[in-house]
């Protein structure tokens, strides 16, 4: 049987990966990686040069981030955001960037349908925490796994390392020892002054921590990306809503129930030409692999959805869910500087899932309009 014949024959289904991914904590505790990788320390999104500074301005206005330095550093610009409120979660930081000379390793993939005139713009990078670094690098090594760098890259306040990007996501994932107080990036960078401002809207200060982000991989390489995951991180895989109408399931990895969730959503089937496709397989012929969405964690949805919209965010989809449902969430339209939507996300006390059915098939529903 051809390759093209077995893809075309491929039914998702949980038996398969519910069968390796507990082969895979085993090896990961035989190979002394259990307990070496922690939590999302920062996302990297990079833009088009022409776009980052108005990918800052967005994040300020539409998230409860602020920005806490910029500079400008060897081949790029960064800016490093934080959310307040942190202690009880850690959030993760979100690093913008630009590249201003230099090669960039996330080409690969090449161009998508709706992607060409942004071929740089992407979440590239998912960067966890290592108590010690050169642990984890000999481990991964001797299994055969590649990084960017022949060594990590060290400064004063941390070691960090990261993965070629992934076959199936097209995202890297990068691992970092810090030396000092986390969350210092910049260390002898040149600090430089963007000229911009959070606005004072009080609703702002409802958007919380990063909660899970969302990426796009494609039905047949679903286990394998889930799987690989796996290997690079402490995660495991929790469950799976399979939307059959729109020909979706979305996967949960998760590190503890406190942690910030890794979901991947695919086909049920491949993507084979027609309407019944669905929106998750014609997202990646448009778009290519890649995150679409950072859904963050959202005080009083209601007020903080009517302030954003006020601000001048688009949405592709109402709130969808209930308090009696457990959990509240809308997307809005993906940004044109980052190709990223923001998810808002309330849940309720009480509510124990991570998810709801009624609320997944909505808001998949709702990326057929871009
Ligand atoms: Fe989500």
């Amino acid at each position: 049987m051809s390759e093209k014949t077995i893809v075309s024959e491929l039914i998702n289904s949980d038996e398969r990966l519910r069968e390796q991914a507990p082969r895979i904590v085993e090896a990961r505790e035989e190979a002394g990686l259990e307990g070496l990788v922690g939590g999302l320390q920062a996302v990297i999104i990079n833009t088009e040069p022409d776009r980052w500074h108005a990918a800052a301005e967005e994040l300020l206005r539409f998230t409860g981030l602020s920005l806490s330095d910029a500079f400008v550093s060897k081949g790029f610009r960064t800016c490093v955001f934080k959310t307040p409120g942190q202690g009880q979660f850690r959030s993760a930081d979100i690093i913008l960037r630009c590249r201003t000379y230099g090669e960039n390793p996330f080409l690969i993939q090449g161009p998508a349908a709706r992607t060409a005139d942004r071929p740089n713009t992407r979440l590239e990078t998912f960067v966890f925490e290592t108590p010690d670094l050169s642990e984890y690098v000999s481990i991964q090594r001797s299994r055969g796994l590649s990084f960017m760098t022949s060594e990590p890259v060290r400064t004063e306040a941390y070691s960090f390392i990261q993965t070629l990007p992934s076959a199936y996501t097209g995202n890297s994932l990068g691992i970092i020892q810090w030396h000092d107080e986390p969350g210092c990036y910049g260390d002898g960078a040149e600090p430089i002054d963007l000229g911009l401002r959070k606005p004072n809207s009080s609703y702002l200060e409802n958007i919380r921590w990063l909660d899970h982000a969302a990426t796009r991989v494609k039905a047949q390489d679903r286990d394998l990306a889930i799987l690989e995951f796996m290997q690079l991180t402490n995660y495991r895989f929790d469950f799976a809503v399979y939307v059959e109408s729109l020909n979706s399931i979305t996967s949960v990895a998760r590190l503890s129930p406190r942690d910030f969730a890794m979901v991947f959503t695919s086909g049920i089937r491949p993507y084979d030409g027609g309407q019944q496709s669905g929106p998750t397989e014609m997202f990646i012929r448009n778009y290519g692999t890649r995150v679409h969405h950072l859904a963050f964690q959202t005080e009083a949805i209601e007020e903080t959805f009517a302030g954003l919209k006020e601000g001048g965010l688009k949405f592709l989809i109402g709130l969808v869910g209930s308090p009696q449902e457990g959990l509240k969430q809308t997307f809005s339209q993906p940004s044109p500087s980052t190709l990223l939507v923001n998810e808002y996300i309330h849940r309720y006390g009480g509510f124990d899932g991570f998810f709801t059915k009624s609320n997944v098939t909505l808001l998949t529903a709702s990326t057929a309009r871009q």
